[in-house]
């Protein structure tokens, strides 16, 4: 199953309520919120309050994306603050095992990530240890960039790699993706799409719509891939 998770960091943060409740009347059921210190990457976003406030309105699962300096500090007071998922960078000069065992232990499920210049074995050491690996298919840091398109050979290798250590972990991608290129990222590999403008402001933020062109484009990748057999 492919699943959609909604960056809000491209919603309209005034009527942010209105854009959650008509991404989860699409059946979406998963939400990306990505958290900058100004430090790890040049912005800032959302902290530890907004995770707290989303938690008591919805059970929607939050899947955090912590772009940050210290993780291994704040990684399990965003579990404990109703983060489902909390995924790290391992670019981030942290004791990164011990982070993901310390999310862990709150009763979240740890996942890993990298940006698109870092080595794609640096993930490989964490694998048998998280619940999701994000591959960024952008520079951390800002919503609203180009895909870019090295990341579906990224993918490919990234998903050859779980399969031959027979690994059930889903890859989530982030960072450009929208109808154009959903099929190819879902071809590649990909089971969970991250998608901030080309859900939330694409289209003068018609977000019903929007999600109905991803969801087509997904569709596609899938009917082509049956009609090309295993
Ligand atoms: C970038 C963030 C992304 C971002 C994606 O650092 O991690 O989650 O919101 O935005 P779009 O979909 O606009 O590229
Ligand atoms: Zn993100």
């Amino acid at each position: 199953m492919i699943r959609l998770s909604p960056s809000i960091l491209s919603a309209d943060l005034y009527c942010l309520r209105d854009g959650i409740d008509r991404v989860r009347s699409c059946g979406v059921d998963m939400l990306h919120i990505d958290v900058m210190d100004g430090h790890f990457v040049p912005n800032i976003t959302f902290g530890l309050p907004l995770v707290s406030s989303l938690r008591k309105h919805t059970d929607m699962e939050l899947d955090v994306h912590l772009m940050i300096s210290d993780p291994a500090k704040y990684a399990p007071l965003f579990v404990k603050a109703g983060a489902d998922i909390v995924t790290i960078h391992a670019e981030s000069q942290t004791e990164t095992r011990e982070t993901l065992s310390s999310i862990r232990r709150e009763g979240g499920k740890p996942g890993i990530t990298i940006n698109p210049n870092t080595p794609l074995d640096t993930l490989f050491p964490y694998l048998e240890q998280v619940e999701q690996v994000l591959l960024m298919s952008v520079q951390a840091g800002f919503g609203g960039q180009s895909f870019i398109s090295s990341s579906l050979h990224r993918l490919e290798e990234l998903s050859l790699k779980l399969s031959v250590s027979r690994l059930d972990v889903p890859i989530e991608v982030d960072g450009g993706i929208g109808p154009q290129n959903a099929a190819s990222v879902v071809e590649a590999g990909a089971e969970i799409l991250v998608a901030g403008s080309s859900i939330f402001s694409a289209n003068g933020g018609y977000i019903e719509g929007n999600i109905r062109a991803l969801l087509d484009a997904v569709k596609q990748a899938r009917s082509r891939k049956s009609r090309e057999g295993p």
